[in-house]
């Protein structure tokens, strides 16, 4: 396969696409922070199932990350995910040179998704959201894609980009892509890197609890306080700290109160921490799995 042609500026990207476009190709945008994993290429696969043209986005994106975030030390890796693309024929990576090249110096536009990025995630990352918006925004205004490919790992990400696409009338649609996995379980994230050999040994609790609540769920249970209590119970026994284990609307990404009962569908969400790495992880409660997005037990 060739190399895929590696552009660093808006205006290169922009004219690159446009004359695909105008030859009828349909583009692809596979979006990512690079350090690029299994699952990444999984996305990049949905892609090309798609479109004609893939298009993967590298950029660390500063917005997204708090102050005491691990925006610094979050891993950079262009040459190995050059690599990795060019085995997947991506045909094109955009890698802004800087972050300039996409916060221009004196901008000063963020894009709020309001009951999507209020809770879970964002009661404990309060201006993610705002970022992962406002750069989805800009990259889906300056490539054009006519689908892009995004991880239900990151579920809520998921929905507040389905939601701002959805508002601004932007003509992509948003494909989910099943939560790529390693042999037991632990779904893949260019954070667990990260992890001490003993602390990726007690990940694993991330995806016993949620597999518990499955069976749960599955044999009928459907108490909200039961079901966290299915996934907490392994978690709690091993991991440093809990940010939160909730049940929510899958689509709005509201919590179910505690004591309530919880919908046919439901998202079961868990952010954990092993030593100084967050892991979150989910499964979507009352819909059908495909093989590669079964939580071992
Ligand atoms: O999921 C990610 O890697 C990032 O949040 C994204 C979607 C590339 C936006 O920076």
């Amino acid at each position: 396969m060739g190399q895929p042609l590696v552009v660093r500026d808006v205006e290169t990207l922009r004219e690159k696409l446009a004359a695909a476009r105008e030859r009828g190709l349909r583009v692809g945008l596979v979006p990512t922070m690079g350090a690029l994993h299994d699952g990444h290429l999984a996305l990049v696969r949905e892609a090309r199932r798609r479109a004609q043209l893939v298009v993967v986005t590298i950029f660390v994106n500063p917005t997204q990350f708090g102050p005491n975030e691990d925006f610094t030390r979050y891993p950079r890796t262009l040459e190995a995910d050059v690599a990795r693309c060019a085995g997947e024929g991506v045909d094109l990576i955009f890698a802004p040179s800087d972050p300039s090249v996409l916060y221009p110096p004196g901008e000063e536009t963020r894009l709020r998704v309001s009951t999507t990025s209020q809770h879970l995630e964002g009661a404990f990352r309060p201006t993610h959201f705002e970022g992962v918006a406002t750069i989805c925004a800009k990259l889906f205004l300056v490539a054009g894609p006519s689908v892009a490919v995004f991880g239900r790992k990151d579920y809520q990400q998921l929905r507040v980009v389905s939601r701002m696409a959805r508002d601004l009338f932007l003509p992509v649609e948003i494909v989910p892509c099943p939560t790529q996995r390693e042999a037991d379980g632990l779904a893949r994230s260019s954070r667990n890197v990260y992890l001490s050999a003993d602390d990726r040994a007690k990940a694993r609790a991330i995806p016993t609890g949620l597999a518990a609540a499955v069976r749960a769920f599955e044999a009928g249970e459907r108490h909200v306080d039961a079901l966290l209590a299915r996934v907490r119970a392994p978690i709690e026994a091993v991991a440093t700290s809990i940010d939160y284990v909730a049940l929510a609307n899958a689509d709005s990404v509201v919590p179910f109160p505690a004591g309530s009962m919880i919908d046919d569908r439901a998202v079961l969400a868990v952010a954990v921490r092993f030593g100084s790495t967050r892991l979150i992880d989910n499964v979507v409660l009352g819909e059908e799995r495909g093989p590669a997005d079964v939580v071992a037990g």
